[in-house]
């Protein structure tokens, strides 16, 4: 039993729980039905769609215009009320619709209470609710053209600095670090493409569905959609009041968002450790050990990884609240804000300590140097050397260089330091030219076909990319 169920003698108290016990039911009712506690982030988007729906109703016929007048000068009110951190929310007045629309009545009196002609809170809830993921994708866009300028920038500093590639996390083939970095970049591009298509999609009009069939009223749809700043009014006004879908569209671009942040932050945080030591964060982006004091702890990149969680928890979430909701409005469906609300926190936090870890890093050439230098990397140069000049079968120069990293491994050597006459015992027609494919710088350099690591490329892929995102 939590405290505040605890019955007390004392009777100021005694009398408090009394009324609220009477009340009961009334009042598990309105904690559980209450939404003001987070819909008033809707604020500014109701008092909006209001303003525009009071001036198409005046241009009806509907209100008169001094009507409209009061209403917008009132509306202008509350706003500003609400700027000022003056305006009191009320839970008894449930949600954010009916608080403005309240605290309107109180400022205007008579007009305020014809605002709500022909419209329902099911159409102005889902036209608010846009609005905010409008801006939200919008925001996101943002954020994320600067996370990928700050990659472009390390990028284009690093087009010859070689590191190791990997596949199953072993080393695999030698790559330049600006390679690596544009591959986020692409990711983060695609991500964009995610939300402004999820934004092109989300822009049509609800209001003016009302509560699900329409309304009697000769209302302008139009008129309001275009005042909003939408492109068209929706067409179905069923659909329009309980479709959702942009906020799932919203929520799956910001969840595979989260995962490529996840897999970057991945790689920060291995990249960190001693046993890599490919870059170095700066005290700005690290924390230290309360007991081990040589201890650097890539913090925000672990909390980054993290957070995707929540955000692929949200996109569930709210799939579950819809997959069995029959048509039309159903008030499961105020369950579809918290979710979205989390989200853009999140997301914006952890694209924002993205582009901070990004600036702030400084990269270790010679470490990424010395690790391609290991673990025999450039294996797939010599057998393509083979089968360029010896015109070698493929999978003949396999079982070759499969011979020649043995004798490298025995020797204690990389593949470049073998003399010349133990790889020609292994294969008689290699001649010197093999040691120009062997060091990482080569085999680099060599891969130009299109997308591929070579410096000369990398340099143009960063050109390209500047006039593609930035
Ligand atoms: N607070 C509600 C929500 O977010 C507004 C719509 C309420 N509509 C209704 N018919 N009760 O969904």
């Amino acid at each position: 039993m939590s405290a505040d169920q605890t019955p007390t003698t004392q009777p100021a108290s005694s009398q408090m729980w009394g009324g609220r016990f009477a009340r009961g039911p009334a009042a598990i009712m309105e904690k559980i039905n209450v939404s003001i506690g987070f819909d008033k982030r809707l604020a500014d988007q109701d008092i909006a769609g209001s303003k525009a729906h009071a001036a198409m109703l005046a241009a009806q016929g509907i209100i008169t215009a001094d009507d409209a007048l009061a209403i917008r000068d009132g509306l202008d009110r509350v706003k500003q009320e609400i700027d000022a951190g003056t305006f009191q929310f009320k839970t008894e007045l449930e949600d954010i619709h009916m608080n403005v629309e309240a605290r309107l009545t109180e400022l205007v009196g008579d007009p305020a209470k014809r605002l709500h002609t022909a419209r329902s809170r099911n159409d102005q809830v889902a036209t608010d609710f846009r609005l905010w993921v409008r801006d939200a994708a919008d925001r996101m866009d943002a954020g994320l053209t600067a996370l990928q300028a700050a990659l472009i920038t390390l990028a284009e500093a690093h087009t010859d600095t070689v590191m190791p590639g990997f596949t199953h996390l072993q080393a695999a083939q030698p790559v330049t670090f600006g390679h690596h970095l544009l591959a986020y970049v692409e990711m983060f591009g695609r991500d964009r493409g995610r939300f402004r298509d999820a934004r092109a999609r989300m822009n049509e009009c609800p209001l003016g569905s009302a509560a699900l069939a329409g309304t009697p009223f000769p209302i302008d749809r139009h008129a309001t959609a275009a005042a909003l700043g939408f492109d068209r009014p929706t067409a179905n006004s069923l659909d329009a009041v309980s479709d959702r879908d942009f906020a799932l569209e919203y929520l799956a671009a910001a969840a595979i968002c989260a995962t490529h942040l996840s897999r970057f932050a991945e790689e920060i945080v291995l990249w960190c450790s001693d046993q890599f030591r490919f870059i170095r964060l700066s005290d700005a982006f690290t924390t230290g050990s309360s007991i081990m004091p040589q201890k650097k702890n890539p913090d925000a990149a672990e909390l980054v990884r993290a957070k995707s969680g929540r955000v692929i928890g949200a996109l569930s979430g709210l799939l579950v609240v819809m997959k069995g909701l029959p048509l039309a409005y159903s008030k499961d469906m105020q369950e579809d804000k918290e979710p979205v609300f989390e989200t853009d926190d999140t997301l914006a936090l952890c694209v924002a300590a993205m582009e901070g870890m990004v600036r702030d890093m400084t990269p270790n050439p010679a470490s990424m140097r010395a690790a391609a230098e290991r673990g025999f990397l450039t294996a797939t140069d010599l057998a393509d050397w083979l089968v360029r000049v010896l015109k070698m079968p493929f999978r003949d120069a396999h079982h070759v260089t499969g011979r020649a990293v043995k004798a490298a491994e025995e020797r204690g050597t990389g593949l470049s330091d073998l003399p010349l006459d133990v790889l020609q015992a292994i294969e008689p027609r290699i001649t010197a030219d093999i040691f120009g494919v062997l060091t990482v710088e080569s085999s680099v350099a060599s891969r130009l076909s299109f997308g591929g690591t070579a410096p000369e490329r990398v340099r143009g892929a960063v050109q390209a990319a500047k006039e593609r995102f930035l």
